[in-house]
């Protein structure tokens, strides 16, 4: 990475270790965006219906791939997931794990869009699990405990307490991804924990939650596309997700989360849950790194130590930023509807070149 100057930077292309990209005619136009700024994605597999088996993921791998032919760009590899359920087949992980998925996610059931068919126990995944940490292929949580009696905004910390410690108590070396993590009890947890070895947690972090606390919903009211889940924190969990994310440690890394709704569900006396950040997601970690005077630890949490975790070669491609403020379009085409990204009507600080 080169700190040209001020105004620029140089760094290996970034992977994109967590992103929805939905499926038929939405999701060219959401891939458009992620392929400009990254070689690689993790798939989320929450669609509906989910995909939940190999086979499921392949197709869905080769719809992704005929988008990318008509984007014209073989500079793009979209890295696949399955999504967990109470009655996902311990034979499936080595078929997984054979077949170049990535990993497996746990959704709660009920905790977020598309959840639904999510676990309900994870005392019904053991066998998958212990197959998981056999076949060394990572488990990816969506960490936030779906009792309801639990505040909103404790959620992600209850679940460490009730799932995740459990979870790693009884199988040691399963690797792990606590995705999108959101709160100082997160942070500190991955950076603290003692594990078996080096390689086996992992935390992604997304653009938002890194530069808007929960005040963020609700300036001036409410505001729909802030919301995501898990839902924007305090101020003082957002200082310590900067912390983590910019402080070297290789178990932080890049993840955006972006999570495309057409402007209609967003706007919507019962909105969903997710930011869109694809439109320049580099250009706002970017934004967040620079705020604390820690640009020169940006290329490796974006670019290298979630290539590391997951065991993948990092990329070799250069790309530039600049020092040039971006307008962000009020709305982008999104199939025959549209959508509001990020720092809609705003800009953004820096830009691709
Ligand atoms: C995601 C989505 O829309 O698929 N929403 C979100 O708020 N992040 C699901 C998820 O990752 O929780
Ligand atoms: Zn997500």
């Amino acid at each position: 990475m080169s700190l040209n100057s001020l105004a620029s930077i140089s760094m290996v292309k970034p992977d994109d270790w967590h992103l929805h990209i939905r499926d038929g005619v939405v999701l060219k136009d959401v891939l458009s965006h992620t392929v400009k700024q990254f070689a690689r994605a993790v798939i989320m597999p929450n669609l509906q219906p989910p995909i939940t088996t190999v086979a499921l993921a392949q197709a869905y791998r080769e719809r992704i791939e005929l988008q990318l032919q008509q984007l014209a760009t073989n500079q793009f590899t979209p890295l696949m997931t399955l999504y967990l359920t109470d009655n996902t087949a311990a034979t499936e992980v080595q078929k997984a794990k054979d077949a170049g998925i990535v990993g497996i996610k746990l959704y709660p059931a009920g905790a977020t869009t598309n959840s639904d068919s999510g676990v309900s126990n994870l005392k019904h995944c053991s066998a998958v699990l212990e197959a998981m940490q056999k076949a060394n292929l990572p488990l990816l949580i969506h960490g936030e405990t779906t009792d309801p009696s639990i505040d909103v905004f404790d959620r992600e910390a209850v679940f460490i307490d009730r799932v995740l410690e459990p979870l790693r108590r009884d199988f040691p070396e399963l690797r792990i991804v606590f995705e999108h993590i959101t709160t100082l009890q997160a942070a500190q947890y991955v950076r603290d924990a003692h594990t078996a070895n080096k390689n086996i947690l992992g935390a992604t972090i997304t653009p938002q939650h890194l530069l808007m606390n929960r005040n963020a919903i609700f300036s001036g009211g409410i505001r729909p596309h802030h919301y995501c889940l898990p839902v924007l924190k305090r101020e003082e969990h957002r200082l310590a997700l900067l912390e983590v994310a910019t402080s070297g440690n290789a178990r932080f890394f890049l993840g955006t989360d972006s999570a495309p709704h057409p402007k209609g569900l967003k706007e919507n006396a019962c909105g969903c849950a997710g930011c869109f950040s694809a439109f320049n997601a580099l250009g706002l970690y970017v934004e967040a790194f620079e705020s604390l005077g820690r640009l020169d630890r940006l290329e490796a949490f974006a670019s290298f130590y979630g290539a590391d975790f997951y065991g993948l070669p990092r990329n070799t491609e250069i790309i530039r930023l600049q020092k040039q403020a971006q307008l962000v379009p009020t709305e982008l085409p999104l199939g025959d509807t549209t959508i509001v990204p990020l720092r809609a009507g705003e800009s953004i600080a820096w830009s691709l070149t």
